[in-house]
């Protein structure tokens, strides 16, 4: 056994991406929503018999490797050191690390390193006192909560540089490439000078990026805006992470819902409550990725942005970009010109009242929209429902979209049958519809040639099947030349085995083959009350599929008769006559 078949011995695929994902029983495999694409209704397929995953929606699949390399955005070595950590298989050949995966471990590293240095400052050295003055004095932070943070400071006066480079020998490219340090005529300098320090913390632990907040104006010693983010560099992409996510993912399990606030402070305060589901997007609107990392964890979202325009525009932007999601949202309402921070810091309970009168998103688009314009005057109007009608025009379920359509038309204080016919005009032209998933772009023959081999795969006895099957088409193709492929595969393979094994039949058929394999070994088919209702549909599909394939092969005979005779090439139009005449009477 190599180490891939011995790691793969050890972990339960269903077991794994249950870690992940909210798998459920599904006849003999589980089933969800992809998370590599947007769907409501799921076809993420996984087979604990097989021990592999796909998606009829995104036609992605495969097995445990791949599934760690797709949804944590990891190499091949990486998910190989990861599971093989996990099972303690020791890797025999010392598995070569890329230079990418060096680099980000070299950040990784420094990273950890420069968040316990700035923490130790912040807590334990006097050069930290004016940090740790403000944080408790004026953001009324407990010891306890800074170092649940890990919270650090960095002095303006280059420590850290001098702490990595004179005390553990890192090199200067090393803390540029970290983008702790940013370079300065022949020197290179802190890149976070007298801030506030937050470590940015990934959902595997890992620290990726730190932003800093410089201390209130009276005794600034250095200029600049009042956030700053670390650089993008090989581990950090600005828009992947939520702060406070690795603190808050079992909460989020547990409440069903995620808060997501704009900035740290939010977070920490809700924290300092015993509010644990709550996510910081850093001042901007959400992200697909984002979106992608929380769909892992919940299906509800609650906004609680700040009520000035930039957050009141943000959240639109993250409404539009959830809705396609199949995401429920809300939204919490605080006072204008007040943050969650501001809120909890002064009384906590109402804020935890607002958060359990949390309001329909919808109700947040129109009331945001009438803020925004006068209800009154026809301008007024018309822009109100131009704002709204993207929104409210594309609700899926009818009786919600009636009820918000109606309310809208009160209190614009308009006839609910214009409202309506300006929504047919108007609905879903600022958001981008969901996309047609490709399982509906295939052609019919087809869908059904997949559904036959689906019946066979996951028959009883599949050799039988074949028989069956093979008997009925009677040396007539399948029109997929991969399911073709597939089929004759399979009738090899029966004359060379007595029994039909699945992963024996796996090693047998080429690669390419694997794909439309492990499609047809997990499509979804009916349950049968017995073998006779089986082979009942099998004989009624065969047919079916034969009698398509006979006609696609008479059109095509059509068409190259015409050709013939517009050639005036006896030959061969006799050939294809003589061929056309026997395909009919097949269908007969
Ligand atoms: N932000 C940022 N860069 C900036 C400004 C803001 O990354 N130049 C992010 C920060 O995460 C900040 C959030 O956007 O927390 C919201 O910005 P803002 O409302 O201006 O600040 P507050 O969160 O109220 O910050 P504080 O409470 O510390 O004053
Ligand atoms: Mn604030």
């Amino acid at each position: 056994m190599d180490d891939v078949d011995k790691i793969k011995s050890k972990v339960d695929i269903v077991e794994l991406l249950g870690e992940h994902l909210p798998l459920k029983k599904a006849g003999r495999n589980f089933k969800t929503t992809c998370p590599f694409h947007s769907e409501k209704t799921p076809s993420f397929v996984v087979s604990a018999e097989r021990q592999i995953w796909h998606c009829f929606g995104c036609n992605k699949g495969g097995d445990i490797f791949t599934f760690l390399m797709e949804y944590e955005n990891i190499t091949f070595g990486e998910a190989l050191r990861e599971l093989a950590e996990r099972t303690g298989v020791k890797l025999t050949v010392s598995a070569a690390r890329s230079d990418r995966e060096k680099k980000q471990e070299l950040i990784y590293s420094l990273n950890h390193l420069s968040a316990q240095f700035y923490n130790y400052l912040l807590l334990s050295h006097p050069a930290g006192k004016r940090g740790l003055k403000y944080l408790s004095d004026e953001r009324k932070l407990t010891i306890p909560l800074i170092k649940t943070f890990n919270l650090g400071y960095a002095p303006a006066n280059d420590t850290l540089v001098k702490y990595l480079i004179g005390k553990k020998k890192y090199k200067e490219d090393d803390l540029l490439l970290a983008g702790l340090a940013y370079r300065k005529g022949r020197y290179v300098s802190d890149f976070f000078k007298d801030r506030i320090i937050f470590p940015i913390i990934n959902h595997r632990k890992d620290v990726v990026a730190f932003s800093g907040r410089s201390l209130p104006e009276r005794n600034r010693s250095v200029e600049g805006p009042k956030y700053v983010n670390t650089r993008e560099t090989p581990v950090y992409v600005k828009g992947d992470t939520l702060f406070g996510l690795n603190l808050a993912s079992d909460a989020i399990k547990k409440e069903g819902k995620v808060i997501i606030v704009e900035g740290e402070f939010d977070v920490i305060s809700a924290h300092k409550e015993g509010i644990l589901n709550i996510v910081a997007v850093k001042g901007t609107a959400l992200t697909d990725n984002q979106i992608k990392l929380l769909k892992r964890f919940t299906q509800k979202f609650t906004f609680c942005f700040d009520q000035d325009p930039a957050g009141t525009e943000a959240q639109r932007k993250s409404i539009a970009l959830i809705e396609k999601e199949g995401i429920t949202a809300t939204v919490i309402s605080l006072a204008l010109g007040k943050d969650a921070d501001d809120v909890l810091r002064q009384n906590p309970a109402v804020f935890k009242k607002a958060v359990r009168n949390d309001t329909n998103v919808y109700d947040f688009i129109i009331d945001s929209a009438i803020n925004q314009f006068d209800q009154k005057t026809s301008e007024g109007k018309k822009n109100i429902l131009k704002k709204t009608l993207p929104y409210i025009g594309i609700i899926e379920n009818e009786v919600i979209r009636e009820h918000f359509l109606k309310k809208l038309a009160e209190r614009i204080d308009t006839s609910f049958d214009s409202v309506l016919k300006q929504a047919d005009k108007e609905g879903g032209a600022e958001v981008e519809k969901p996309k047609i998933s490709q399982k509906a772009l295939l052609p019919y023959e087809e869908v059904l040639e997949i559904y036959l081999l689906s019946l066979i795969f996951q028959s009883k006895n599949p050799k039988q099947s074949l028989t069956r099957v093979l008997a009925i088409l009677d040396k007539i193709k399948l029109t997929t030349p991969s399911l073709d492929k597939l089929l004759s595969y399979l009738e090899k393979y029966n004359h060379q085995n007595s029994v039909f094994d699945t992963s024996n039949f796996v090693k047998f058929i080429p690669a390419e083959l694997h794909v439309p394999f492990d499609t047809s070994f997990l499509a979804p088919i009916p349950e049968f009350a017995d073998d006779e209702h089986f082979f009942r549909e099998l004989e009624k599909v065969v047919k079916q599929v034969k009698k398509l394939s006979i006609k696609k092969k008479l059109a095509q005979l059509t068409g190259l008769i015409n050709e013939a005779e517009a050639k005036d090439d006896d030959e061969k139009l006799k050939n294809y006559k003589e061929q056309f005449n026997s395909y009919t009477k097949l269908l007969s």
